[in-house]
């Protein structure tokens, strides 16, 4: 068998790469190892910067998500009793996230794929890559199978296979682990506020989000390596109030909880992002905590710069933008990092800090809620920087 692209996984990374190309009218295959219903139903954070949404509108792939995906203009830093608004209309006009899941952006893809006769194969065991460092790349799969391409897109999430086929000593890993996780839940219950509330208290972080008028999204910081077990819908429902109930004339609205889950925190980069004619995009080159909500953010905006490159090589049989395109989505991977590892600082309890640590935490919250220009810089990263490419409609 025999592609130009050749991709592995069908995250995010992987459907939008796939669909983008076709777009371009370059082929690809993608081999995915679960099932289609895994990831669809597989439950991720749910914040599109602004250009993630014109990037799949753009994409043609972007009709249900302007349909049902929940426009926000600010969210709320809640700590010490009060609420603080992060304005994003005042302080990056024009410019919003949409709330939306990523389960339903892996939907809309998939579908979008497959109504273009687009080859995406699921449940395809033992991926291997082969003579990545040649010209001649291929991939093996499913006791026996041979797909030879091209370039090979590795988008394999942080625990793939694409990323340790690299030869020893050519990557360099940036990483740091947080103490805690995130136990999250999807309820059925209307959100308690309109919009997202990133809640710091004593006891730890918490979070209010959403899915639709009808499901909220919530979160609470627990030690590394918690038991979901040890959680029944009572602690959780009690240990959220405690954390969100903190300010006055705010009460929480609780529902059934259908779905539930442990987060670790981590942040990792590996560079360079390619190696011969493989290429990381998306998580299997990067992981940020999702206090930033950047994961899903930067897969897109990797995918765009390997689209740019890819559509240049088969117009021109160029690899000039393929051989930079490691340190062109660099800079915006290490602006994320910084974002997403500013974020968690600012707002989770680390059982490391003393007396001392807690009052520089406490001062830098009323730095971003007090003064105009600390809160730009918390909006202008939360919406999305602008692409390098500077073109919403892709590159
Ligand atoms: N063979 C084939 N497919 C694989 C293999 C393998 N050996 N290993 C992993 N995969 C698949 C996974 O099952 C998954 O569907 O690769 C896909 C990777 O998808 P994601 O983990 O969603 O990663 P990505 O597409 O880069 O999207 C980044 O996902 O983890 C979140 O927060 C992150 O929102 C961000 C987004
Ligand atoms: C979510 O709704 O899942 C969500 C929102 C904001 C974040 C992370 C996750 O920072």
């Amino acid at each position: 068998m025999r592609t130009q692209v050749g991709i592995i996984g069908a995250g995010p990374a992987g459907l939008l790469l796939s669909h983008l190309l076709h777009l371009r009218g370059i082929s690809s295959v993608v081999l995915e190892r679960r099932s289609r219903e895994y990831v669809e139903r597989r439950v991720r954070a749910g914040v599109l910067e602004q250009g993630t949404v014109d990037t799949l509108v753009a994409a043609g792939v972007g009709e249900r998500l302007l349909r049902e995906g929940l426009p926000h203009r600010g969210i709320e830093l809640r700590y010490g009793g009060a609420g603080h608004r992060i304005a994003f209309e005042r302080l990056v006009p024009g410019r919003a996230i949409t709330v939306y899941g990523q389960q339903e952006v892996v939907k809309d893809l998939i579908a979008a794929r497959l109504a273009a006769d687009g080859d995406v194969r699921f449940e395809v065991d033992d991926v291997a890559v082969h003579d990545i460092g040649t010209d001649r790349p291929y991939v093996t799969f499913g006791g026996g199978e041979r797909l030879d391409c091209d370039v090979i897109a590795g988008c394999d999430g942080f625990h793939g296979v694409t990323r340790p086929s690299i030869p020893d000593g050519v990557l360099t890993a940036y990483e740091r682990e947080y103490p805690f996780a995130w136990l999250g839940v999807l309820a059925r219950v209307q959100p308690s506020a309109e919009e997202l509330i990133y809640a710091r208290t004593e006891r730890g972080f918490a979070l209010h989000s959403m899915r639709s008028p009808e499901v909220s999204r919530f979160y609470l910081q627990v030690p590394a390596g918690t038991d979901l077990a040890d959680w029944p819908d009572e602690r959780v429902w009690a240990e959220l109030r405690t954390r969100l109930e903190t300010v006055p004339g705010f009460s929480l609205a609780t529902g059934e909880i259908f779905e539930r889950g442990v987060t670790p925190m981590r942040s990792f980069v590996a560079e360079p992002m390619q190696y011969g004619r493989l290429y990381l995009a998306g998580d299997a080159a990067h992981i940020v905590p999702p206090t930033g909500a950047k994961g899903l953010n930067l897969a897109v905006a990797d995918v765009r710069v390997l689209t740019g490159a890819l559509a240049r090589f088969y117009a021109d049989g160029s690899a000039e933008l393929l051989d930079g395109y490691s340190a062109a989505c660099l800079k915006r991977v290490w602006r994320a990092q910084h974002f997403s590892w500013w974020m968690t600082t600012l707002l989770h309890t680390f059982d490391s800090d003393d007396a001392y640590g807690r009052r520089l935490q406490l001062s830098h919250l009323d730095y971003v809620t007090s003064s105009e220009a600390a809160a730009a810089t918390l909006a202008e990263n939360y919406v999305g920087l602008p692409y390098e490419d500077g073109d919403p409609a892709g590159p």
